[in-house]
């Protein structure tokens, strides 16, 4: 069911200090910095080969990122995502096998204008995993 690996997110306590390492350090394709308000956060696209980075850095109060970093103060692999075809099939399929669905279970539209939902990380070893259609 699942597809590519789109996207690995690292969360990360200072967003130039992470650019800077993988612009420079790493010799990566690092985006301009996007705010997203309504996620709470600001979100950096490195472009791979293969697949891409997010940095995630808390935007404003509340801040999903923000108890996260608390836990990891230097950083850390926040979730990965993972493409699927048909983003409702699949929340039903993985509802029907007793994985839980958050945020209720509607697909919001993600970082990248698709459709996304997060599966919780305690019944993905200890992973956050987001799916996003394609
Ligand atoms: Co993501």
């Amino acid at each position: 069911m699942i597809g590519r690996l789109n996207h690995v997110a690292i969360a990360v306590p200072d967003l130039g200090a992470a650019i800077a390492l993988y612009r420079d350090a790493l010799g990566a394709d690092v985006g301009a910095p996007q705010d997203e308000p309504e996620h709470g956060v600001t979100v950096v696209f490195i472009t791979l080969p293969n697949t891409k980075i997010e940095l995630l850095h808390p935007l404003g109060e509340n801040s999903p990122i923000e108890g996260f970093l608390g836990k990891n103060p230097a950083g850390g692999i926040h979730h990965i995502c993972y493409e699927v075809a048909d983003i409702l099939a699949a929340r039903d399929k993985l509802a029907a096998s007793g994985a839980r669905v958050l945020g209720g279970g509607e697909p919001k539209i993600g970082a990248h204008g698709k459709p996304v939902l997060f599966l919780h990380p305690k019944d993905f070893n200890g992973t956050l995993i987001e799916l996003e259609q394609l």
